[in-house]
Parts: structure tokens; C-alpha cells; sequence
């Protein structure tokens, strides 16, 4: 049973725009309720920026700039949580705590382009 929640979550994130269909676990809505700096999102990014170039011809590396608040913050936890299987993110969303996701969720998507 929580297998099979857990690969629907990781497909749907994966889909992006599926998302909000996936059950909202409560550490999920706790991110959610928070309100992101994004001066200290800027301060974080620096790291993200070094793979997350937003390129977008780099296929193995995708742009982040341009998600949905909901399914950044989602992946971050995914990713820290392990149910979304990329070492190299689970082991930088490893060392994020919520005000950190928060943050740099709110300093991404604010440089979203209509
Ligand atoms: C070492 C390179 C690297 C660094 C540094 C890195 N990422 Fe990633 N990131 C990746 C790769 C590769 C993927 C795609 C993994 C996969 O297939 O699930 C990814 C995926 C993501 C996704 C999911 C995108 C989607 O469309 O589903 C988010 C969100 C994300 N990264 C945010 C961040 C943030 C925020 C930081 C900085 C704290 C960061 N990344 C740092 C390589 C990196």
C-alpha cells in the first residue's frame, strides 16, 4: 500500500503538473505555509546554479525556474525523503530544512517568466 502511494507521488512529480492530485503529506503543507525569503533563496541558489543552469538543451539536468511553487517545494522533499531516486539531489535536498526549501522556492519562482 505505501509503495504504491509512493510511486504514484514520484510519477506525479515527475509529470509536474499532476501534483496537487498526489496525497499532501502534513510536512508538505508545513512548507507550503511558510513564507519563503528569497534573499536567503538567492543566498542558497549559488549551489542549485552550478548544475541548475537553465539550459535548455542540458536534457540531464532540468530547468527549475519555471515549476509550479507546489511541485518545487514537492520534488525538495521527495528528494529528501528518498522517494524520488537521484543521488546528487537527495543528497543536496538531504542537507535542506523547510525554511530552506521554502526559501528557495520562493527566490526561483519569482524570476518566472509569463
Ligand atoms: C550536482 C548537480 C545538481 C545540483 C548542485 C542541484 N541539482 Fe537539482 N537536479 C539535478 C538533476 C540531475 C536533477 C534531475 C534528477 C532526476 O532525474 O530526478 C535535478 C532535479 C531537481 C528538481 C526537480 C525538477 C523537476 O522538473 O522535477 C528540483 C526542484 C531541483 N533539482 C532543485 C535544486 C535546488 C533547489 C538545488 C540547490 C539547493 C539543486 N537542485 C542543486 C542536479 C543538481
Amino acid at each position: 500500500m505505501i509503495v504504491s502511494m509512493n510511486f504514484k507521488r514520484s510519477l506525479s512529480s515527475i509529470m509536474a503538473m499532476g501534483v496537487l492530485a498526489a496525497p499532501i503529506s502534513a510536512e508538505e503543507n508545513a512548507i507550503f505555509a511558510i513564507e519563503g525569503d528569497p534573499d536567503y533563496g538567492e543566498y542558497l541558489s549559488s549551489e542549485c546554479l552550478t548544475c541548475h543552469t537553465g539550459e535548455t538543451d542540458n536534457y540531464a539536468i532540468p530547468p527549475i525556474k519555471d515549476l509550479p511553487t507546489e511541485a518545487f517545494i514537492l520534488a525538495l522533499v521527495d528528494y529528501r525523503s528518498k522517494l524520488r531516486e537521484n543521488p546528487a539531489m537527495q543528497m543536496i535536498a538531504s542537507r535542506l530544512g523547510d525554511q530552506e526549501i521554502a526559501a528557495l522556492a520562493a527566490y526561483f519562482t519569482a524570476q518566472q517568466t509569463e
